[in-house]
Protein backbone atom coordinates (compact mmCIF):
# COMPACT_ATOMS: atom_id res chain seq x y z
CA UNK A 1 0.00 0.00 0.00
CA UNK A 2 1.40 3.63 -0.26
CA UNK A 3 2.38 5.46 2.08
CA UNK A 4 -0.06 8.43 1.25
CA UNK A 5 -3.19 6.32 0.77
CA UNK A 6 -2.24 4.58 4.43
CA UNK A 7 -2.35 7.89 5.91
CA UNK A 8 -6.08 8.72 4.86
CA UNK A 9 -8.66 8.29 7.85
CA UNK A 10 -12.23 8.40 7.29
CA UNK A 11 -14.17 11.34 9.23
CA UNK A 12 -16.18 7.82 11.22
CA UNK A 13 -12.24 6.66 11.90
CA UNK A 14 -11.41 10.15 12.95
CA UNK A 15 -14.06 10.02 15.44
CA UNK A 16 -13.65 6.20 16.82
CA UNK A 17 -9.75 7.18 17.10
CA UNK A 18 -10.58 10.76 19.11
CA UNK A 19 -12.85 8.96 21.47
CA UNK A 20 -11.08 5.82 22.36
CA UNK A 21 -7.94 8.08 22.91
CA UNK A 22 -9.63 10.70 25.14
CA UNK A 23 -10.51 7.23 27.19
CA UNK A 24 -6.83 6.14 27.50
CA UNK A 25 -5.14 9.57 27.79
CA UNK A 26 -7.65 9.80 31.20
CA UNK A 27 -5.25 7.99 33.06
CA UNK A 28 -2.29 8.25 30.86
CA UNK A 29 0.84 7.69 32.67
CA UNK A 30 -0.46 4.23 34.35
CA UNK A 31 -2.08 3.68 30.53
CA UNK A 32 1.30 3.53 28.97
CA UNK A 33 2.96 1.37 31.38
CA UNK A 34 -0.10 -1.10 30.62
CA UNK A 35 0.61 -0.83 27.10
CA UNK A 36 4.17 -1.62 27.63
CA UNK A 37 3.64 -4.36 29.68
CA UNK A 38 1.31 -5.75 27.05
CA UNK A 39 4.09 -5.08 24.64
CA UNK A 40 6.52 -7.51 26.75
CA UNK A 41 3.64 -9.76 27.03
CA UNK A 42 1.78 -10.05 24.32
CA UNK A 43 5.72 -10.15 22.11
CA UNK A 44 8.12 -11.61 24.36
CA UNK A 45 10.96 -10.69 21.62
CA UNK A 46 10.19 -6.67 22.47
CA UNK A 47 12.23 -6.75 26.00
CA UNK A 48 15.11 -8.03 24.96
CA UNK A 49 15.47 -3.91 23.06
CA UNK A 50 14.79 -2.49 26.33
CA UNK A 51 18.32 -3.35 27.57
CA UNK A 52 17.33 -0.92 31.11
CA UNK A 53 14.47 -2.91 31.88
CA UNK A 54 16.07 -6.12 30.75
CA UNK A 55 16.32 -7.38 34.48
CA UNK A 56 13.48 -5.24 35.74
CA UNK A 57 10.63 -7.54 37.48
CA UNK A 58 7.47 -7.41 36.04
CA UNK A 59 6.16 -6.45 39.22
CA UNK A 60 8.29 -3.75 39.79
CA UNK A 61 7.81 -1.91 36.62
CA UNK A 62 4.66 0.24 37.62
CA UNK A 63 7.12 1.73 40.42
CA UNK A 64 9.98 2.15 38.05
CA UNK A 65 10.96 6.22 37.40
CA UNK A 66 12.56 5.28 33.69
CA UNK A 67 10.02 3.20 33.19
CA UNK A 68 6.93 5.30 34.01
CA UNK A 69 8.92 8.16 32.04
CA UNK A 70 9.31 5.66 29.16
CA UNK A 71 5.61 4.73 28.80
CA UNK A 72 4.37 8.48 29.79
CA UNK A 73 6.54 9.72 26.48
CA UNK A 74 4.57 6.78 24.47
CA UNK A 75 1.86 8.57 25.26
CA UNK A 76 2.59 11.93 24.32
CA UNK A 77 4.07 10.32 21.24
CA UNK A 78 0.51 8.82 20.49
CA UNK A 79 -1.25 12.12 21.24
CA UNK A 80 0.47 13.94 18.59
CA UNK A 81 -0.64 10.97 16.39
CA UNK A 82 -4.03 11.41 17.27
CA UNK A 83 -4.04 15.19 16.80
CA UNK A 84 -2.52 14.90 13.31
CA UNK A 85 -5.09 11.97 12.01
CA UNK A 86 -6.71 14.53 9.82
CA UNK A 87 -4.08 15.93 8.17
CA UNK A 88 -1.71 13.31 6.71
CA UNK A 89 1.53 15.62 5.74
CA UNK A 90 2.05 16.25 9.69
CA UNK A 91 1.22 12.37 10.55
CA UNK A 92 4.08 11.32 8.00
CA UNK A 93 6.44 13.62 9.20
CA UNK A 94 5.97 12.63 12.92
CA UNK A 95 5.53 9.01 12.11
CA UNK A 96 8.85 9.21 9.66
CA UNK A 97 10.74 10.48 13.04
CA UNK A 98 9.92 8.04 15.11
CA UNK A 99 10.82 5.09 13.05
CA UNK A 100 14.24 6.74 11.99
CA UNK A 101 14.89 6.68 15.96
CA UNK A 102 14.10 3.39 16.00
CA UNK A 103 15.80 2.17 13.28
CA UNK A 104 19.21 3.71 15.03
CA UNK A 105 17.99 0.41 17.46
CA UNK A 106 17.71 -1.98 15.00
CA UNK A 107 13.52 -1.79 14.96
CA UNK A 108 11.62 -1.76 11.89
CA UNK A 109 8.08 -2.83 10.57
CA UNK A 110 8.27 -5.88 11.97
CA UNK A 111 8.76 -4.66 15.46
CA UNK A 112 5.99 -1.93 14.78
CA UNK A 113 3.40 -4.56 13.64
CA UNK A 114 3.42 -5.55 17.21
CA UNK A 115 1.61 -2.85 17.92
CA UNK A 116 -1.56 -3.23 16.34
CA UNK A 117 -2.55 -6.21 18.46
CA UNK A 118 -1.65 -4.28 21.78
CA UNK A 119 -3.47 -0.87 20.89
CA UNK A 120 -6.49 -3.07 19.78
CA UNK A 121 -5.97 -5.04 23.12
CA UNK A 122 -5.50 -1.70 24.89
CA UNK A 123 -8.66 -0.25 23.30
CA UNK A 124 -10.65 -3.32 24.20
CA UNK A 125 -10.02 -3.36 28.11
CA UNK A 126 -10.18 0.19 28.68
CA UNK A 127 -13.46 1.12 26.94
CA UNK A 128 -15.20 -2.23 27.61
CA UNK A 129 -17.40 -1.03 30.29
CA UNK A 130 -18.59 2.29 28.43
CA UNK A 131 -19.03 2.00 24.68
CA UNK A 132 -17.13 -0.07 22.46
CA UNK A 133 -17.49 -0.48 18.51
CA UNK A 134 -15.65 -2.38 16.14
CA UNK A 135 -15.13 0.93 14.77
CA UNK A 136 -12.52 1.78 17.76
CA UNK A 137 -10.61 -1.87 17.37
CA UNK A 138 -10.53 -1.19 13.29
CA UNK A 139 -9.30 2.50 13.63
CA UNK A 140 -6.28 1.52 15.36
CA UNK A 141 -5.17 -1.58 13.56
CA UNK A 142 -5.59 0.93 10.45
CA UNK A 143 -2.99 3.81 12.61
CA UNK A 144 -0.65 1.17 13.93
CA UNK A 145 -0.76 -0.46 9.91
CA UNK A 146 0.02 3.09 8.75
CA UNK A 147 3.66 3.19 10.89
CA UNK A 148 4.36 0.24 9.82
CA UNK A 149 4.02 1.15 6.03
CA UNK A 150 6.04 4.42 7.05
CA UNK A 151 8.67 2.33 8.72
CA UNK A 152 9.25 0.04 5.49
CA UNK A 153 9.19 2.83 3.56
CA UNK A 154 11.69 4.82 5.91
CA UNK A 155 14.15 1.67 5.81
CA UNK A 156 13.84 1.59 1.90
CA UNK A 157 15.11 5.11 2.11
CA UNK A 158 17.91 4.63 4.19
CA UNK A 159 19.13 1.56 2.67
CA UNK A 160 19.40 3.52 -0.50
CA UNK A 161 21.12 6.59 1.01
CA UNK A 162 23.80 4.33 2.88
CA UNK A 163 24.28 2.70 -0.19
CA UNK A 164 24.78 6.00 -1.68
CA UNK A 165 27.59 7.00 0.55
CA UNK A 166 29.71 3.73 0.10
CA UNK A 167 32.50 5.34 -1.81
CA UNK A 168 34.27 2.94 -4.79
CA UNK A 169 38.04 3.83 -3.98
CA UNK A 170 40.18 5.08 -6.83
CA UNK A 171 42.09 1.86 -8.84
CA UNK A 172 45.66 3.08 -9.02
CA UNK A 173 48.39 0.96 -11.01
CA UNK A 174 45.84 -1.68 -12.09
CA UNK A 175 46.20 -1.90 -16.22
CA UNK A 176 42.96 -1.06 -17.98
CA UNK A 177 42.54 -2.71 -21.22
CA UNK A 178 41.72 -0.22 -24.07
CA UNK A 179 38.59 -1.43 -24.45
CA UNK A 180 37.20 -0.54 -20.89
CA UNK A 181 39.86 2.80 -20.42
CA UNK A 182 37.00 5.59 -19.71
CA UNK A 183 36.50 8.40 -22.86
CA UNK A 184 37.42 11.55 -22.48
C1 LIG B 1 3.47 2.91 18.34
C2 LIG B 1 4.73 2.54 18.26
C3 LIG B 1 5.84 3.17 19.05
C4 LIG B 1 5.95 4.46 19.48
C5 LIG B 1 4.99 5.61 19.28
C6 LIG B 1 7.21 4.55 20.20
C7 LIG B 1 7.67 5.68 20.83
C8 LIG B 1 8.84 5.77 21.55
C9 LIG B 1 9.27 6.95 22.27
C10 LIG B 1 8.50 8.26 22.34
C11 LIG B 1 10.46 6.67 22.83
C12 LIG B 1 11.32 7.61 23.69
C13 LIG B 1 12.07 8.58 22.81
C14 LIG B 1 13.18 7.92 22.04
O1 LIG B 1 14.16 7.50 22.71
O2 LIG B 1 13.06 7.78 20.83
C15 LIG B 1 10.80 5.29 22.48
C16 LIG B 1 11.93 4.62 22.87
C17 LIG B 1 12.19 3.30 22.64
N1 LIG B 1 11.40 2.43 21.92
FE1 LIG B 1 9.63 2.86 21.05
N2 LIG B 1 7.84 3.32 20.16
C18 LIG B 1 7.02 2.45 19.49
C19 LIG B 1 7.24 1.10 19.27
C20 LIG B 1 8.32 0.41 19.75
C21 LIG B 1 8.51 -1.02 19.61
C22 LIG B 1 7.50 -1.95 18.92
C23 LIG B 1 9.70 -1.32 20.22
C24 LIG B 1 10.39 -2.65 20.41
C25 LIG B 1 9.98 -3.78 19.98
C26 LIG B 1 10.26 -0.08 20.72
C27 LIG B 1 11.47 0.03 21.37
C28 LIG B 1 11.98 1.19 21.94
C29 LIG B 1 13.23 1.24 22.69
C30 LIG B 1 14.17 0.08 22.95
C31 LIG B 1 13.36 2.57 23.14
C32 LIG B 1 14.49 3.14 24.03
C33 LIG B 1 14.08 2.93 25.47
C34 LIG B 1 15.03 3.57 26.46
O3 LIG B 1 15.23 4.79 26.43
O4 LIG B 1 15.56 2.83 27.29
N3 LIG B 1 9.39 0.94 20.43
N4 LIG B 1 9.80 4.77 21.70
Amino acid sequence: MSVRKALVFSKDEIRALKESWYVLWGDKTNNGIKMLMKLFKMHPESRAFYKEFKDLREQDMPANKRFRGLALSYMYKLTEYIDAVDDPDTLEDLMVTTCKAHHRRGLGPKHFKWMGSVMTSMVKETMKSTYLTELHKTSWTKLMDALVVVATDVQKTLKEESLDKIQIPEMTGVWRSPHNSPRF
